[in-house]
């Protein structure tokens, strides 16, 4: 459930004029003044339809036939979107499911962004600071845009966050995950770099124009929330990790604990047939890991009720069991 507060401003909501393009300067200041850190300004924020918009935004600023890096496995738009912006996605394969520095730095010189996410979706897992603190540096001596998106760092259970910044970054985060203000399609990006914030706001004047100010007012009205929201929405969110975890490890999967967002990723042979299966007869929606350029995985959210878990976790098991044990075994985590 989003904030309380949300629900109580939009009793007084009025105003439904066009709104400036760049974000309503009220939501902006406060996003400074309460999240990001005290040398953003409101000039370095863009508001936008969720953090989709924002990645959208952020590559269409790019020339055509660039190349953007991605660690892969990557959430399942990157790739879409970098081709629908007429960009070439250059994948860079993650080691156990965290981030190959030594590739990275190997393919720098050929692209000209990094794409990252942490938390991360699909696998669960949190980059290490000193990770992030290098990609930062990177970025910064090569020339070469860094793209973090970090819509889920505030649903952490194992780690730390880190923010990287410098004129070569822009972030993405998002009211949806934080907030549960999916619906509202509410987002962000931010950045020291103006010309790059500049080209953002021409291509987003001549396409979707101003977000939605309705969404904007939750979004403020959800800035307002106690601290023990966020805290509470993490022990939440932290307790169905316990049970998925647990749950999929109990009947035979292997899969790293996830450090946070919502996904868990275990192995599986023929995800196609699994995600099939469980859909059409179980009633269980599994995406199939190759979305994500995860092959042989599916994965699965908890961003449920922990009741519904248990359910499907329940319906799972007598699946695998019933039907396909040799979906689960002879594996090697790599
Ligand atoms: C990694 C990642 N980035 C960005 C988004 C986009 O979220 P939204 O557009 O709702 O802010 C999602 C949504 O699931 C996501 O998982």
């Amino acid at each position: 459930m989003p904030p309380k507060k949300v629900y109580e401003a939009m009793k007084h909501f009025t105003t439904i004029k066009y709104g400036l393009v760049q974000g309503q300067f009220e939501l902006r200041e406060k996003l400074c003044n309460k999240v990001l850190s005290s040398h953003f300004t409101p000039e370095n924020v863009v508001i936008t339809n969720g953090g989709s918009e924002a990645l959208n935004l952020i590559l269409a600023s790019f020339p055509e036939k660039s190349k953007i890096l991605m660690p892969k496995p990557y959430y399942y738009s990157y790739p879409y979107l970098a081709s629908y912006n007429r960009l070439e996605p250059v994948y860079s394969p993650m080691k156990d499911d965290h981030i190959d520095m030594q590739d990275i730095e190997n393919k720098i010189s050929e692209v000209n962004a990094i794409m990252v996410n942490s938390p991360t979706n699909p696998t669960g897992m949190v980059e290490k600071p000193d990770t992030i603190k290098k990609l930062e540096r990177l970025a910064n001596e090569t020339g070469r845009l860094l793209i973090f998106d970090e819509v889920y760092r505030e649903l952490i259970y194992e780690g730390t966050h880190y923010s990287p910044k410098g004129d070569n970054v822009i972030n993405v985060d998002s009211f949806s995950k934080t907030f549960n203000l999916c619906g509202a399609r509410i987002g962000y990006c931010y950045s020291k770099n103006e010309e790059l914030i500049e080209k953002i706001i021409q291509k987003k004047t001549h396409t979707s124009m101003n977000t939605s100010t309705t969404g904007q007012s939750m979004a403020i009205a959800a800035l307002d929330a106690p601290n023990s929201f966020k805290e509470k929405n993490r022990k939440i969110f932290k307790e169905r990790r316990e049970i998925i975890y647990k749950g999929l490890k109990e009947i035979g999967f292997e899969l790293h604990k996830p450090e946070g967002a919502f996904y868990a990723l275990p192995r599986a042979t023929n995800p196609q047939k699994v995600v099939e299966d469980l859909f059409d007869r179980y009633k269980v929606i599994a995406y199939n890991g190759e979305w994500f350029g995860a092959g042989n995985r599916i994965r699965l959210s908890y961003a449920l009720k922990k009741e519904k878990i248990e359910e499907g976790l329940g319906r799972i098991e007598k699946y695998i069991k019933q039907e396909n044990p040799s979906t689960i075994g002879e594996f090697n985590y790599a």
